[in-house]
């Protein structure tokens, strides 16, 4: 029977943490109650001690959101976990995700600690989070980079100390997809209480990797992914939430499912991407501009016969309204012929042949050939300039 991977949405925390993507709390609800509808399982509201604004944000979404669990960052601090309780205090299933770097750089150049020390800080963590009633999650920092005979030790800690998931972070980015999914793997054979906690994913996008290891690492055990709407998240971002959704809905043969309803994807998508003022790239899979868009004339005569040729995904399935078709210089007569076609023109043989010709006029001197100048071709009218 197909397995359930929960969603963890960190759009609201790794997401604004990026440079020019703060938002207003007003602005945090709205995003918040998007992702419920969508269908996330856990939705990671902020930083609560990070500032007064952080910690607004915690409490209103905590009460503007049903069915998901608000999850309030922390650092192993008791300041740290005392405010993240406070601000979680009306969440109908709220949950501390309280961690400490697990690698030995992190060790040595950001604690100045010693591996003893930091299983020993993070185990006071967990029970001292476990301690104001709430899920526990721990994350072991930068565990991409970690020597995996101590994170074993510290995971296997962790658990025995109250915690429900345990996070297992590329924080760098730095990790090859089937070591990452290795590192789960041994992770899922080592620790001996394992099987009393959810093992989570959270990969950053620094090598373009972070899709591909969070997928490693749901297949060799992992249960919940984290991810953002578009990838944000800090440096080159984070695993996307559309992308596990549709890799999963695409592969069934993985045998992993998400509850996630994608025909909301593109809505999300825009509202994140406006509310950010953080535009999202062309090509990116699924929500880009082009990911639904085909220009070469090949591709386009391929699409025009049988869209499965061109397309895996239907975008309609992820909420995109349709398909597009590029009129450019390396467009051919099929796509020419097409579009003409919905503007109300019909051409076939040599007619069309003349309006190909002038189309490629146009198309080398002005690179996309739109609508209007479309009509302007087939009433044999001057083309203005762009
Ligand atoms: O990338 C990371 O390690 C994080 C942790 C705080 C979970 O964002
Ligand atoms: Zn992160």
């Amino acid at each position: 029977m197909a397995q359930k991977i929960q969603i963890f949405d960190t759009t609201l925390r790794d997401g604004e943490q990026v440079p020019g993507c703060q938002l207003k709390t007003e602005e945090k609800i709205i995003i918040a109650k998007e992702l419920e509808l969508i269908g996330v399982d856990v939705i990671e509201a902020g930083f609560p001690i990070s500032s007064p604004g952080d910690f607004l944000s915690v409490v209103e979404i905590s009460k503007a959101v049903k069915e998901p669990v608000v999850c309030g960052l922390t650092r192993s601090k008791k300041d740290d976990i005392d405010v993240a309780a406070e601000a979680l205090h009306h969440a109908k299933r709220g949950r501390i995700h309280t961690g400490i770097g697990s690698s030995d750089v992190h060790i040595k150049h950001k604690f100045k600690s010693s591996r003893e020390q930091v299983l020993e800080q993070g185990v006071w963590a967990v029970k001292y989070a476990k301690s104001k009633g709430y899920e526990v999650e721990f994350f072991a920092e930068d565990a991409g980079r970690a020597d995996l005979v101590f994170l074993a030790q510290l995971i296997e800690a962790v658990i025995a100390a109250g915690a429900d998931v345990v996070n297992i972070p590329d924080t760098t980015g730095y990790c090859l997809p089937h070591l990452y999914g290795k590192r789960i793997q041994y992770l899922v054979e080592n620790v001996k209480n394992i099987e009393k906690a959810v093992i989570s994913v959270h990969c950053h996008n620094d090598l373009g990797l972070a899709t591909a290891n969070t997928l490693a690492g749901l297949t060799n055990g992992a249960r919940q992914a984290e991810v953002t709407i578009n990838g944000i998240g800090e440096r080159a971002g984070n695993t996307s939430l559309e992308e596990v959704a549709m890799i999963l809905q695409t592969h069934k043969d993985l045998g992993l499912y998400t509850d996630i309803k994608a025909d909301r994807i593109y809505k999300l998508s825009n509202l994140v991407s406006g509310m950010m003022r953080m535009p999202v790239q062309a090509n990116k899979a699924i929500v880009g501009k082009n990911a639904f868009a085909h220009s070469s004339g090949i591709h386009q005569d391929g699409f025009l016969k049988h869209a499965e040729n061109y397309e895996i995904i239907n975008p309609a399935d992820v909420g995109v309204p349709s398909s597009s078709i590029v009129l450019t210089a390396r467009s051919g007569r099929a796509a020419l012929k097409h579009r003409a076609e919905l503007l109300g023109y019909s051409y076939e043989g040599d007619d069309l042949n003349t309006l190909y010709e002038n189309f490629l006029l146009v198309a080398d001197e002005k690179k996309e050939v739109n609508d209007a100048d479309l009509i302007m071709l087939a009433t044999n009218l001057p083309i203005l300039a762009k």
